[in-house]
């Protein structure tokens, strides 16, 4: 189903029934309203106006529209931030965040926390029962322009509640943090400040555990928001809007007060940055790489047990990349049915008109700011015609799992090493290689159930906590592990007997020494014959087990016991394809070659097929394939839908 997101303040209730109609003539179904409508809300502090949100919701209930409300706290409105300075969150540099855009508020201000149970509370009694309301998002993509890490002072007092519960003594904390080295030791939990404005680098355990206090209070914040719409507005959904390749706080967390996920999809606006290290092919300009919606899709497919939604997708050209193109034609509607194949419920368009006014105004919506209709309309316009007639069988589970872990994210942001090295670029090179092969891929958490995949790839999961050793080793499907896994313990130190820690358990290595080296390749591994380039990093192990894959210099560099590999470098697409090819055909996998821009997702007994090239493609449909959609050979940025006969 369909959706847009909408803002009745921005246009005056004239023309509230005549959008809503041609909404529904369109075939959406559900329109998200009001998260960031404080101002007109609350006008004046206890003064409320409720006129047009009113009138908003008994219009979307006489045309058939449902309404997902958005709590509207990623914008305190000026009175409550003048009211209660301490609303306003300060940066990493010790700078108050001020009013006048939005998200300018700290995840732990006391008053804050209070303001927001009051207005949910109120918002939540006044539509929680309105027969139009289908259910809530809380706030706005958290975390958006940096604000899960503040450093003000209320989140220094929380912080060291926060040490207090987990050390109880400072003793403890100081053996965990190893503070002897550079006279860091603290005599009283009081001592203890944020990790930010140090002159050189801050103590790793300390950032640690100050990144996973600010995910802590993200959580928290959330819960606040949850338990009061669950209190006045029982039945309906709860759900947030993540972004994409986001990894500020721990969303798996997060999402378990939540009934699915939620994500905003700007595919062109996500290339831009999610391919620093590796130049975007021009090709993909103005489709956006075949990856990166894939990869946020099944991310948060895991992220909401099996559910989720995109709230809003990209219509046309945003105005917040460094570069914003022109999606090509075709692709608004390539990117809502790839949506769908990987398991979307519902495809939520950014938005339904352009704004003349403020930061916005040069983003697309599927109007124009003189309400005519945008190319994205039109678009929108087939692809609601061509799900009506398109039966999405269930999800089933996908052959392969990737363990991702969000503290794994962490530790490469705390100790990257070298230049190019970060948890995101590493999933990334995993997910496209196993998707160039055709392979569809469910993204898990390390505690997840994990057996019956064919397949379990850990690109990398840094802080390895030994229970996972006992989770794991029942595992029959080959387990691949990529590089710095089991390289801390959990408060950041070294392990006693040298990474992959517990992890040698299952894989008798010592990695006794790892390397840097920047972006051009300065290495080579030899696997099955061929010699594989390698760049940024290379891990020297020391073990017995039987050398796969070695490096030019005879260190090992593939190595495995039983069904467990672990890979001491950063590995390139161009290797991983070979390996897991070589690992997925004997696995009775039958992975394919896909040509250069496509990629396939099966959903149920339908195949989908995704052409991201700007040239036509043959795609690797079998021959008797009853094609529901497209044809076999198939136009740039098109999509081609068969059933799959056994
Ligand atoms: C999202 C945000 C929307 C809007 C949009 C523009 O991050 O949730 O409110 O700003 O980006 O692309
Ligand atoms: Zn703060």
């Amino acid at each position: 189903m369909l959706g847009v997101c909408y803002y009745p303040e921005h246009w005056g209730m004239e023309k509230v029934p005549e959008d809503l109609r041609q909404m529904k003539d369109l075939g959406i179904r559900f329109v998200r309203v009001g998260e960031f409508a404080w101002s007109r809300i609350e006008p004046n502090p206890g003064e409320f106006s409720w006129k047009w949100l009113d009138a908003f919701f008994d219009e979307a209930h006489r045309v058939g529209l449902k309404v997902i409300l958005g709590t509207p706290t990623a914008t305190p409105p000026k009175w409550l931030v003048d009211r209660y300075p301490d609303i306003l969150p300060v940066d990493r540099e010790g700078r108050t965040r001020r009013f006048g855009s939005r998200r300018h508020y700290c995840f732990s201000s006391p008053s804050y926390r209070q303001e927001t149970q009051r207005i949910v509370a109120i918002i939540a009694q006044r539509y929680g029962q309105h027969p139009a309301l289908a259910g809530w998002q809380t706030d706005n993509e958290y975390g958006c322009h940096d604000t899960v890490r503040c450093f003000c002072p209320r989140c220094q007092e929380a912080f060291r509640e926060w040490l207090r519960a987990r050390y109880s003594t400072i003793e403890n904390l100081n053996a965990a943090w190893g503070t002897v080295f550079w006279s860091q030791e603290y005599r009283s939990f009081e001592e203890i400040e944020l990790p930010n404005v140090t002159v050189t680098d801050p103590n790793p355990s300390h950032l640690l555990d100050y990144f996973r206090f600010a995910s802590d209070q993200v959580r928290e914040y959330n819960r606040l928001q949850v338990a009061i719409l669950r209190k006045y507005s029982p039945g309906r959904f709860i759900t947030h809007n993540f972004m994409g390749g986001f990894f500020q706080f721990d969303h798996f967390a997060l999402a378990e007060d939540l009934d699915f996920a939620s994500w905003d999809s700007y595919p062109l606006g996500h290339a831009e940055w999610i391919m620093q290290y590796r130049p975007l092919e021009e090709c993909f300009f103005r489709s956006g790489h075949p990856d990166i919606a894939a990869l946020n899709h099944d991310l948060y497919r895991g992220v909401g047990r099996g559910r989720f939604w995109v709230m809003e997708q990209q219509a046309g050209p945003v105005q917040w990349a460094p570069r914003n193109y022109s999606p090509a034609p075709g692709m608004v509607r390539l990117w809502t049915l790839e949506a769908f194949a990987h398991g979307a419920e519902v495809v939520s368009y950014f938005r339904w008109r352009q704004v003349p006014f403020a930061q916005e105004q040069m983003h697309s919506g599927l109007l124009r700011p003189d309400s005519s209709k945008d190319t994205g309309f039109f678009e929108v316009q087939q692809v609601a015609r061509e799900i009506e007639k398109l039966p999405l069988p269930d999800m089933e589970k996908s052959p392969v799992a990737l363990v991702f872990d969000y503290e794994a994210a962490w530790f490469f942001e705390i100790e990257p090493l070298g230049v190019g090295i970060n948890y995101l670029d590493l999933v990334f090179t995993f997910y496209t290689a196993l998707r160039k092969l055709g392979l569809d891929v469910d993204i898990r958490k390390p505690d997840d159930d994990l057996s019956g995949y064919h397949l379990v790839v850990v690109p990398s999961l840094p802080i390895f906590r030994e229970t996972l050793v006992e989770h794991l080793a029942p595992l029959q499907s080959p387990v691949v592990f990529g590089p710095r896994t089991g390289s801390k313990t959990q408060v950041f130190q070294i392990p006693p007997n040298l990474p992959p820690g517990s992890l040698q358990e299952i894989l008798p290595l010592r990695v006794i020494r790892v390397e840097t080296l920047g972006l051009t390749p300065q290495e080579n591994v030899l696997w099955k014959g061929k010699t594989y380039p390698v760049h940024r990093l290379k891990e020297w192990i020391e073990t017995e087990l039987p050398v796969l894959g070695a490096f030019q210099d005879g260190r090992k560099a593939v190595v495995a016991r039983e069904n467990f590999f672990y890979l001491a470098f950063w590995p390139s697409v161009e290797f991983l394809l070979d390996f897991f090819e070589d690992l997925a055909s004997q696995k009775g996998l039958s992975p394919l070659r896909l040509p250069e821009g496509v990629r396939i997702r099966r959903r149920g007994n339908l195949v989908f097929a995704f052409n991201y090239a700007s040239e036509e493609r043959e795609i690797p449909a079998p021959d008797h394939a009853t094609f529901l959609l497209g044809r076999r050979v198939l136009p740039p940025h098109d999509v081609a839908v068969w059933r799959e006969t056994p």
